[in-house]
């Protein structure tokens, strides 16, 4: 399984991409405005670091517009994929780029049905955003899983995105249902590292490997 964080934030992506286990980035335009950097040196820069898929949103809501927004994104990195949301100009436009060769991320996909649109169109990626879906009181996971059956019985090589995490529980179901990757904030990364037992076992193992320094210098003494 792949994972992506999903920040604009260069030091957390620093962070994740030094521990080695972070393969792509994706933004939107709500954490990149968070950051108040500017939006195209911004994603040269994380691109830079990660050396992988980076996702950077159109704004344009126009077919014209979002084909034209793409074209400059995807000349700032090889990394860059443009993100189109999933409407019907973007679905046009996803058509369009793909047929250029520029590689796209359909965002703010609800429904499997909206991802096999994606699909068909020649995404290179969809992006189900599941903690939102669970917010409303639906299980998110369960597109994913209906997504993911959709691209098997008619091969598309679209990828599966798993976003709006929330919780390692997320990313847990995620990888058990096959899902090609998931993207995540910084702070799930994270907590995906701790167990209490993990800290308590490096805690006794520590102790103990103290006292036994402190036999062999005693035993030397006597
Ligand atoms: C996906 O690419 C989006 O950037 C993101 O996962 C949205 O998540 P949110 O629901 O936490 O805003």
């Amino acid at each position: 399984m792949e994972i992506f964080l999903d920040t604009a934030n260069i030091d957390e992506i620093k962070k994740g991409v030094d521990w080695g286990i972070v393969d792509g980035v994706t933004t939107n335009p709500t954490l990149v405005s968070k950051e108040q950097a500017l939006f195209e040196e911004r994603i040269k820069e994380i691109c830079d670091v990660v050396q992988g898929p980076v996702s950077a949103e159109v704004v344009s809501t126009k077919y014209e517009g979002m084909v034209e927004e793409a074209q400059k994104l995807a000349k700032l990195s090889e990394h860059v994929v443009v993100k189109i949301p999933l409407i019907p100009d973007g679905i046009k436009a996803i058509r369009t780029l793909s047929r250029k060769g520029i590689k796209t991320n359909a965002t703010l996909v609800f429904s499997p049905l909206q991802a096999l649109l994606a699909a068909k169109a020649g995404a290179s990626y969809v992006s189900p955003f599941i903690g939102r879906m669970d917010d409303i009181g639906n299980t998110g996971m369960t597109i994913v899983e209906e997504i993911m059956d959709i691209f098997i019985n008619y091969g598309y090589d679209t990828k599966v995105i798993v976003a709006s995490v929330r919780h390692p529980q997320h990313v847990l179901e995620a990888a058990l249902i096959g899902a090609d990757v998931v993207t995540m904030p910084f702070g799930v990364l994270e907590k995906m590292f701790k167990h209490p037992m993990t800290d308590i076992g490096l805690e006794n193992f520590l102790k103990d490997w103290e006292k036994y320094q402190e036999y062999l210098k005693n035993k030397d003494k006597n």
